[in-house]
């Protein structure tokens, strides 16, 4: 059975709310803004059909009154501040223009009637010409294009929704980061508070063990021996707890023999049933800059996981390689149970666990001190449901 608490992500459906308000605001604005602009294309086209009758009035030889006229018609032609637009005359020459603003100054005419040809034929593309009545058979045309503001205000709900998402983002981003201020603060706390009470009951111990030892007569040697190995062992978890509380120091380490001399400790403790075996490409005397305590935690927590997935019988191989750009890999394999796609996502979670006694901490551990204490990467490379999985850590070399 699956299952998982996942103790920092209860915020999803608030994740969601925002999401569609987000939506909603951005879309709405959408269908806004485009009905705006449809009415105000509708305006502009009036408005032009006005320009285009005023030209009719003023060139035409129809309206014998149009003289009396002109003083309405040039004000309707001036008028038009806005609309970018073009005469084509009967004789299929461009006579008149208004609001071409990207004209360059100083051409000649001929260059002159080229650039406003190649205009007119962009204008073709959204809105056909209007036909100027000239009169006696005679038509003009008029081209005509959307205002520079009609423009403008078609890019408003886009800039409007990329600024939406921009502030979404931000907010979730330092929403985000506080969140994880706050788990570190859990995280080095607890260890903290863990290492330093196992210090007295600790140091009691071994104020015992060595009363044990001044009386063989008493106590029996082997047993005080024992019960040493388990107060060293206590020791050792101890110290893990109070360096992962801290800010850990690296050391220079020779990979190949901390590595041998921990799977050495573990093959001890587990299964006799699962075949241990470490094999390396690395150049003898490899250093590798590493806190061994917490790197010899990831090691036992990766292979505990192993066991667990091989029910304590099958392969446990460790290889260690040279990668490219400075780095080595420890990889560890199983044949294990292996994982599907969407388990391999969720196992370094934290509360993640598949166990009836897991709490899903081990990996999200690992993870931590692999990348954030030693700069270094830890990923599933690659698992087959059935078959096996294998991980790999990647850590900086010299
Ligand atoms: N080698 C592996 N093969 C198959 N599944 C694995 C392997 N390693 C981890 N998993 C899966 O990932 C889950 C999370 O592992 P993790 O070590 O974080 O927690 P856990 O082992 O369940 O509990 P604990 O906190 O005690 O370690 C496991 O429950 C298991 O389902
Ligand atoms: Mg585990």
């Amino acid at each position: 059975m699956l299952k998982s608490f996942d103790i920092y992500n209860q915020n999803n459906v608030l994740k969601i709310i925002v999401a569609l308000n987000l939506l909603l605001v951005g879309t709405g604005s959408l269908l806004y803004t485009d009905r705006l602009i449809n009415r105000l294309e509708d305006r502009e086209e009036q408005y032009v059909q006005l320009y285009a009758k005023s030209i009719g009035y003023l060139f035409g030889s129809s309206h014998p009154n149009a003289g009396d006229l002109t003083f309405v018609t040039d004000q309707i032609i001036q008028a038009n501040t806005t609309i970018p637009a073009i005469y084509v005359d009967p004789s299929g020459a461009f006579a008149a223009h208004k609001n071409i603003d990207d004209m360059p100054a100083g051409l000649t005419p001929e260059e002159t009637q080229k650039f406003l040809k190649q205009k007119t034929l962009e204008m073709r593309k959204k809105h056909g010409p209007l036909i100027v009545d000239l009169g006696d058979g005679e038509q003009g045309l008029v081209y005509y294009t959307n205002s520079s503001l009609l423009r403008q205000i078609a890019y408003f709900p886009y800039a409007l929704l990329a600024i939406l998402t921009a502030l979404g983002l931000l907010a979730y981003l330092s929403f985000s980061s506080s969140r994880r201020a706050e788990q570190n603060r859990v995280w080095v706390g607890l260890a903290k508070e863990t290492a330093h009470q196992l210090g007295t009951p600790m140091s009691s111990l071994m104020a015992w063990v060595e009363y044990m030892r001044s009386d063989p007569d008493q106590f029996d040697g082997s047993i005080t021996d024992e019960i040493e190995k388990d107060v060293q062992r206590l020791e050792t978890i101890t110290a893990r707890f109070s360096s992962i509380g801290s800010v850990p120091t690296l050391k220079e380490e020779d990979v190949n023999e901390v590595v041998r001399q921990f799977t050495d400790y573990l093959a001890k403790r587990i299964s006799t049933k699962v075949k241990m075996s470490v094999t390396s490409q690395l150049p003898p005397g490899q250093q590798v800059q590493i806190n061994k305590l917490l790197f010899e935690w990831v090691i036992e927590n990766i292979c505990k996981n192993a066991v667990d997935a091989m029910k304590g019988v099958g392969e446990l191989r460790l290889n260690m390689v040279s990668l490219p750009h400075q780095e080595v890999a420890i990889d560890i394999t199983d044949t294990g149970k292996g994982m599907s796609k969407a388990h391999m996502q969720k196992v370094f979670s934290p509360g993640f666990s598949t166990k009836k006694r897991g709490w899903g901490l081990g990996l999200t551990l690992a993870k931590r001190i692999v990348e954030e204490y030693h700069d270094g990467r830890l990923f599933v490379k690659n698992s087959e449901v059935g078959k096996g999985t294998t991980f790999r850590i990647v850590l900086n070399r010299k």
